[in-house]
């Protein structure tokens, strides 16, 4: 019998018509022509999560953003009234770079009342208004207050910063979130402020990277080490199915079930977890958080384990049933290059053993995301081989992989016609 909510009929792949069954190409992960027009369709005109309100606690706390496929420098800061707003990071006067630490190439963070431009000390208070220009009096027909820093679209659900590059965003954030992702509204995030953030300069186009996080049923397989030879007897047989996807406008998410780790028989786990009472899924013993948390299945299944938003088009916030979340972050860098972000978020800890099990999760993730990473840079390679002429095949549990590449072409497909039809006009 199965024992999963299925659609009550056929695939998960054919109860979304729209996305076709056929092969597919990833020609979107190797020509610079489509990531040249992917930057302009897509990153520069969605909702982009740059980070955390508690990146920005107090007024006048701030962090900077490179964002490499704009080209640009984002400075992300506390008004003080409390808004959070966003700019380029760029003086008015002359275009120097304002804010940075060691390196102008390097993100940094801190606290200030006002932004001093380190050239020639123009001064920005925190809504971004020019409030100081040395020797004002010495320009021509000036006015300062036509000269702040220039302002990006800035908005904040649930505690996550999104900014929009656009000159006019046609939705509202909390439109282009949609009901699935909004339906978390309320989740706790605020009290899990506990966090291990890992980075890394991956040789992949970033599609590939969020590909190898839409779908479970590789992880027996390509990360069998990360469990014990009990374990991996079991499970490789048994292969893996998660029992709940669902889409909504860009955005997808996956569900999966499972018993809670500390019910494991003991030779299903390493040493160090047993000894850390934590491990890849997180620590076993998890905080209060209530029982009615909103929005995080779906689904309904059974032995709700873990949801897997993927926010259209580089977010991923996976959320455990243990009392925990992660955030992914894909960030462009060339057509076959990106920056990765991957962040551990716990309540956090109040003794020592749960310090160390939440070290102990943040380890095995790293190692896990390390082993996506160094297989990604091979498929990378063999993408843009001509080999890769060609067309793949998807499987029903690839329907997110699907859905992400059908996103990015259609909004790609949708800016290329509003082009040539501009081009036509003009
Ligand atoms: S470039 Fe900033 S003050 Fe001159
Ligand atoms: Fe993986």
């Amino acid at each position: 019998m199965d024992q999963y909510p299925r659609p009550a009929e056929g695939t998960w792949t054919e109860h979304y018509p729209d996305l076709g069954t056929g092969l597919i190409s990833y020609e979107d992960c190797v020509s610079p022509e489509f990531a040249a027009d992917e930057s302009e369709a897509v990153f520069k005109r969605a909702w982009l999560n740059v980070g955390r309100v508690e990146d920005v606690p107090r007024a006048g706390s701030y962090v900077t953003r490179e964002l490499t496929f704009a080209k640009t420098s984002l400075i992300v800061v506390r008004d003080a009234q409390g808004q959070v707003r966003a700019f380029h990071n760029m003086c008015r006067h002359r275009g120097n770079k304002i804010v940075w630490t060691n390196a102008p190439s390097e993100e940094t963070s801190g606290s200030c009342r006002t932004f001093t431009c380190k050239y020639h000390g123009w001064r920005y208070g925190l809504d971004g208004t020019c409030n100081f220009v040395q020797q004002e009096s010495e320009f021509f027909d000036f006015d300062k207050s036509a000269f702040g820093l220039i302002p990006v679209h800035c908005d904040v659900w649930a505690g996550f910063i999104f900014v929009n590059l656009a000159e006019s965003p046609p939705q509202s954030l909390r439109d282009f979130l949609g009901t699935m992702v909004t339906a978390l509204d309320g989740y706790p995030f605020d009290r899990m402020t506990e966090r291990y953030d890992f980075s890394a300069d991956i040789a992949c186009n970033w599609k590939l990277f969020a590909d190898a996080f839409q779908e479970y049923y590789h992880v027996p397989i390509l990360h069998s080490q990360e469990a014990t030879p009990a374990t991996r007897a079991k499970t490789q047989s048994m292969g893996f199915e998660a029992p709940h996807y669902q889409l909504d406008g860009p955005h997808r998410m996956v569900s999966t079930s499972g018993a809670p780790r500390r019910s494991w028989p003991e030779d299903f786990q390493y040493p160090i977890e047993v000894a850390t009472r934590s491990g890849l899924f997180g620590p076993w013993d998890e905080p209060d958080l209530g029982d009615d948390l909103p929005g995080v299945n779906p689904g309904g299944i059974p032995k709700w384990a873990i949801a897997n938003f993927q926010v259209f088009p580089n977010l991923e916030i996976l959320i455990w049933e243990t009392g925990w979340y992660m955030l992914y972050r894909y960030w462009p860098t060339s057509p076959t290059t990106h920056r990765y972000e991957g962040t551990l978020f716990f309540v956090p800890s109040t003794n020592a053993s749960e310090r160390a099990a939440r070290e102990c999760a943040a380890v095995m993730f790293k190692e896990f995301a390390l082993q996506d990473a160094g297989t990604l840079e091979g498929t990378q390679k063999a993408l843009e081989s001509p080999a890769a002429q060609t067309v793949f095949p998807l499987s029903d549990q690839e329907i997110l992989v699907r859905h992400l590449h059908k996103s990015v072409g259609d909004w790609v497909d949708a800016y290329r016609r509003e082009r040539s039809e501009a081009v036509r006009h003009a």
